[in-house]
């Protein structure tokens, strides 16, 4: 993909930010997320490329926009395309910090096509890449991630989803020594924050959305990290739903690799509430500001743009 792509993905998340930024702190998920898929859908249209919705708002009877399968784009490379318009819609609503609008591109049948149910999930950064093993009990991975990283486990912090299903992990990186940061929505932002030094999060650890995963997965290649996931079907329904999107053994370790092919993907994410890394939407008078991450696998290259629109020269699709 043509490096030029990534400045345009991060209008298309800034958009979707700035969309539904009106919409924080006032209690309905649901607008704020129409808000963000409306902006995003009218954005990729402007954009020179061939895509696929492969993770998106769910099925095509379920999501007028965004859906798995619709076709994006202004025609170009073809590519398959992750997105969530708003990652923390509860946060969002509550106008809590950790929300942000995330696309992840790669060529064709690159991204897995990851059916919408939870995935098992364990993410670290570039220099304990290779320390994790999803089988393995957690402190055997925080040992191996606290040599890796030159440090004492005590002063390892690890991000987990505050969930009843996730006591017995969090019991076990307690009982090791290391640090729990407990959050209540959005499991794409911590990952990427594990993926660069400096932080404070040194591990991603438990059960989220699977279509998180992929997302999160594709930032993480980007920035030189490493993941795995185990996708977890809940019934039959939901093995047959694996079956269909092309998964034929749902309980394998899913590398990046499987998760994220080849070695061309892009990820771009615009906070909306304030995040570890990017500071949220800023309204000032004559329009609002953003913040984005951006990166990409070709070079590594991680760009944070700071950007300033303005009200009065841009069609911003401020609505409420
Ligand atoms: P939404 O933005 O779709 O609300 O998802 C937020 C999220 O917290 C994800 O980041 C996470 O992977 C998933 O929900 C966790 O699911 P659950 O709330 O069911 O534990």
């Amino acid at each position: 993909m043509n490096r030029e792509l990534s400045m345009e993905f991060v209008r298309i998340t800034e958009a979707a930010a700035i969309a539904c930024g009106r919409s924080v702190g006032r209690g309905d998920k649901n607008v704020a997320d129409q808000l963000a898929v409306d902006a995003m859908r009218k954005m990729f249209d402007t954009v020179n490329i061939s895509g696929t919705v492969v993770i998106g708002e769910g099925e095509m009877d379920e999501a007028p926009m965004l859906y798995i399968g619709e076709n994006v784009g202004a025609g170009g490379p073809l590519v398959d395309i992750a997105v969530d318009p708003v990652e923390g819609t509860n946060l969002v609503a509550k106008g809590q910090p950790g929300a942000i609008a995330v696309i992840a591109i790669a060529p064709q049948g690159c991204l897995l096509h990851a059916p919408d149910m939870y995935m098992d999930k364990i993410a670290v950064g570039p220099r304990a890449k290779g320390c994790i093993d999803i089988d393995a009990p957690v402190k055997e991975n925080l040992l191996c991630v606290a040599r890796a990283l030159d440090r004492h486990i005590s002063d390892l912090t690890v991000v987990v989803l505050d969930r009843e299903r996730h006591q017995g992990i969090i019991d076990e990186i307690r009982s090791a020594g290391a640090r729990t940061q407990l959050i209540t929505d959005g499991d794409v932002s911590p990952v990427v924050n594990a993926g660069i030094e400096g932080t404070g999060v040194h591990m991603y650890i438990g059960c989220g959305g699977a279509p998180e995963g992929v997302l999160a997965a594709a930032a993480i290649k980007c920035l030189g990290g490493d993941m795995q996931g185990r996708l977890c079907p809940e019934d039959e329904v939901q093995v047959k739903r694996c079956i269909e999107m092309g998964i034929a053994d749902c309980n394998k370790v899913l590398t990046i690799e499987d998760m994220v092919m080849g070695d061309d993907c892009m990820f771009t994410a615009t906070a909306i509430t304030n995040c570890n890394l990017l500071t949220g939407l800023r309204y000032f008078g004559g329009g609002v500001r953003t913040h984005t991450i951006s990166t990409r696998y070709k070079t590594g290259t991680v760009r944070f743009v700071d950007a300033i629109h303005s009200y009065e020269r841009k069609d911003l699709a401020i609505k409420l």
